[in-house]
């Protein structure tokens, strides 16, 4: 059968977790990795001892990757800002693309790259694979359905990200502004900044935002955030995020007039009022009386395949024209919401319309890049990825 050949460019944690444990080990359906690409030379040639079934070609600049013919498509797992520039390169020459998240640092650039896919035709997607998960599939699903009726408010402690300060200097390019472009809203959390508006099915409208930067650990960047979130309808809602804090939270709740949803400790927990609390209000003939509520019993498909699930499903894609299941343009939506609530932080908590002015933004960013450092590397850490996935695995 014919299989598609990758390429990934950025062979450090992430690329090397794809090549090894996905690829190597055979958890990717009809794909073959082909070659692999890195600046740093010895973590290249170290990647590529440890692949001897796969046995990619090596290369030391993603555009010889591209143009080599060897690929039919790229992961693209290098720091943050190197995303849409180097997926710009892959699209632009007709290579299908893995962007890793975030979709980039800022929305102009990530708004480049879509343009660049929109041109070239070629098949995009984002790394989003948290949106795998059954629990998050389902509670998309019972929101579009109108299983909680009206919005009313979205909260999202996630503060179970905590890092150490021997992680920060394990790269140089880590919670820096210049390096990485943000701290943790940029580096852990684009997957629930992504989750946050496609489970919602919509952006706030404006943020406020709060953060502390170098709280809790010796770095440029935030590693401690409070946004209030204010949806189109006048819904309201709460993202904290810390990698300061532990053994911290993970818990996603959204409320609407019809019930609640709460996603906490891999289980997902659906009330379910029997009358829509705002028409019950307006009935009301006592003092104390509320709707009746009941806990329906939450059935998903089971499955969370990850990373392997949006590599598989993008073959697929490819080479049997199934449906793609992230469209990569989306990409942009969490870059939009984490550039909103970045700029507010930066002025002390003003509130920011969706999407924020992309100039603003990137000369407030700039600003910040004059003064930025990169980190001096105490470590060339390896570490083991599967255990810094985050705790909405199922
Ligand atoms: N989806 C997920 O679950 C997940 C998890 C962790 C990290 N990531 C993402 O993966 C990306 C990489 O993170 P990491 O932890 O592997 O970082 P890392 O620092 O360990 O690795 C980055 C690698 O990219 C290489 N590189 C830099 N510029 C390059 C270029 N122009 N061409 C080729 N190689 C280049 C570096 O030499 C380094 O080896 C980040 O964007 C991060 O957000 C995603």
């Amino acid at each position: 059968m014919e299989r598609i050949r990758y390429g990934i460019i950025g062979m450090g944690n992430q690329g090397r977790h794809y090549a090894a444990s996905l690829f190597e080990a055979g958890l990717c359906d009809d794909a073959a990795l082909t070659a692999i690409c890195d600046v740093d030379e010895k973590k290249l040639a170290a990647a590529g001892a440890a692949l001897p079934k796969q046995a990619p070609a090596r290369f030391t600049d993603h555009k010889a990757l591209i143009e080599s013919g060897l690929a039919d498509a790229v992961i693209v797992a290098v720091p943050h800002y190197g995303h849409p520039a180097i997926s710009i390169d892959a699209l632009n020459a007709g290579i299908h693309v893995i962007c890793e998240k975030p979709a980039g640092v800022y929305a102009k650039a990530v708004r480049e790259m879509n343009e660049a896919a929109e041109r070239s035709g070629a098949g995009f997607t984002m790394m989003f694979n948290q949106r795998t998960n059954c629990l998050y599939r389902r509670m998309r699903e019972i929101i579009r359905d109108g299983g909680i009726g009206e919005l009313q408010r979205v909260t999202w402690i996630i503060t179970d990200w905590y890092r150490n300060q021997f992680y920060y200097d394990s790269s140089s390019w880590r919670a820096t502004w210049a390096g990485e472009g943000g701290g943790v809203l940029i580096n852990q959390c684009p997957h629930q900044l992504d989750l946050l508006q496609w489970v919602v099915g919509e952006q706030p409208a404006s943020v406020r935002g709060f953060c502390g930067y170098g709280r809790w650990h010796r770095i440029e960047t935030e590693d401690e955030v409070t946004a209030y979130l204010t949806y189109k309808n006048g819904a309201t809602g709460v993202f904290v995020t810390t990698t300061g804090e532990s053994p911290g939270t993970n818990r996603f709740e959204v409320s609407g007039t019809r019930g609640r949803l709460v996603c906490e400790n891999g289980v997902l927990q659906y009330d379910k009022n029997r009358e829509d609390s705002l028409a019950f209000s307006a009935a009301a003939t006592t003092m104390f009386a509320r709707p009746g509520c009941d806990r329906i019993p939450v059935e998903t498909d089971g499955k969370n395949p990850q990373h392997a699930g949006i590599i598989n499903n993008f073959t697929a894609y490819l080479l049997k024209r199934e449906p793609l299941f992230v469209d990569g343009r989306e990409g942009i939506r969490g870059v939009e919401l984490m550039n909103a609530i970045e700029l507010s932080g930066w002025l002390k908590g003003e509130e920011i319309a969706l999407p924020a002015d992309e100039d603003r933004y990137l000369a407030e960013l700039d600003r910040h890049n004059l003064t930025s450092r990169l980190r001096e590397t105490k470590c060339e850490a390896v570490a083991d990825m599967s255990a810094t996935f985050g705790s909405a695995k199922k």
